[in-house]
């Protein structure tokens, strides 16, 4: 008999229309054009207007994986955040209401940039094991609405975005089946991606001493080298698990947080420049949306294809990392809407 599996039936993203250029931050900040580009390889990111919030992307890039998907009903919603509308409750029973899609189960699931693939992890737990047939997992962020304004170096690599995929019941064999997963933390090193204030250990209804304790705070550094090495070690873990010989990966999709990181885990991986989707140049760090946004725009331009060998990988705050593989089906998805769309203007005087 073949195993049940959750396979991967559509997708799409979102990305809200204000664009931040880097000569943006330049006009605003001790910073350059040239130094964002040539140390992270992002020149643009997109942020939310005041009024618009993670709930609001999240159903922009629901809907298009519904769409993408064919279905107007899943079984279950699980959204990945770690910029939810409020702290209680949850942000993704909203985002199912909103999408019309009723009384289901529906809940976040915070592992920071990490945080699509382990909600992807859940999503599948649950369809595997019968207690959802189906699936939407959103990973959507607003990480501008937690970025210190004068901060030049979360602000440059940071944008906010949302994608989403639909899981339905099959069997392990179709192409689009989630062959496995590797999951990890460290919860040691969580000082190093963090906003303090405004949970239970120093609470918002208090006074911060320091007001930047209400900003993400980020200690680029030993973030850059932890990316390198954990996302390295769980994507050979997981493509050893599910017997693909490294460099026989057609495309690896990580987290996009720095084009350094992502040529130094291909590196170590084997695998050709080619191989290595990247779309942060145009997005930025979206955080929990970063591997679906990256998945849609690949598929879009053609550079991600039904049957190749597909590995996702994340890493993020926590400190939190994960992979997954699977053989990349056939999708219709619509490319992401504003990638040419109007400038915001954050000049300053
Ligand atoms: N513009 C100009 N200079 C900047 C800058 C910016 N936007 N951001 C930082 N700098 C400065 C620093 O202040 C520092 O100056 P100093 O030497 O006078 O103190 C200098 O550049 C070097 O800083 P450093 O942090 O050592 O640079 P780096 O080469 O490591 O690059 C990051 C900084 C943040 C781009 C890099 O460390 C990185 O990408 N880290 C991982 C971030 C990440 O992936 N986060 C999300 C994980 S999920």
């Amino acid at each position: 008999m073949t195993r049940r599996a959750a396979v991967l039936a559509g997708l799409g993203g979102w990305i809200p229309p204000m664009r931040v250029t880097n000569e943006d931050l330049a006009a605003q900040l001790d910073t350059t054009d040239e130094w964002i580009t040539s140390r992270t390889g992002i020149r643009q990111r997109f942020v939310v207007g005041p009024g618009v919030s993670t709930s609001d992307i999240a159903v922009e890039a629901g809907r298009r994986a519904l769409d993408s998907a064919g279905v107007s009903a899943v079984g279950l919603v699980v959204l990945a955040t770690s910029t939810p509308d409020h702290p209680c409750p949850a942000t993704a029973p909203e985002v199912a209401s909103r999408l019309g899609l009723g009384e289901v189960p529906a809940f976040d699931v915070a592992a920071v940039c990490t945080g699509f693939v382990y909600a992807l992890a859940t999503a599948a737990g649950m369809v595997d094991t019968g207690i959802a047939t189906s699936a939407l997992v959103i990973g959507a962020d607003t990480f501008s609405t937690i970025l210190d304004p004068r901060d030049r170096t979360t602000r440059a690599i940071f944008g906010d975005g949302a994608g989403a995929v639909v899981l339905r019941a099959g069997e392990r064999g179709e192409r689009g089946a989630l062959l496995g997963f590797d999951l990890g933390s460290d919860g040691t090193l969580a000082d190093l991606i963090t906003m303090p204030a405004g949970g239970s250990e120093q609470r918002s209804s208090e006074l911060a001493a320091d007001e930047s304790d209400f900003y993400l705070s980020m200690r680029g550094r030993p973030v850059f080298r932890h990316a390198v090495t954990r996302m390295s070690e769980t994507s050979l873990r997981l493509a050893d698990r599910i017997g693909w010989p490294a460099p026989e990966i057609d495309r690896l999709v990580a987290h996009q947080a720095n084009i350094r990181i992502l040529t130094a885990v291909g590196g170590e991986l084997g695998l050709p420049a080619d191989r290595i989707v990247a779309n942060l140049d145009r997005v930025g760090n979206t955080v929990a949306a970063s591997i679906p946004l990256a998945l849609v725009d690949a598929v879009g331009s053609g550079e991600l294809t039904a049957g190749h060998r597909v590995l996702l990988c994340g890493f993020g705050g926590g400190l939190t990392w994960g992979a997954v593989g699977l053989e990349f089906p056939e999708l219709p998805v619509q490319p992401l809407p504003g990638l040419a769309t109007r400038v915001l203007s954050t000049r300053t005087k």
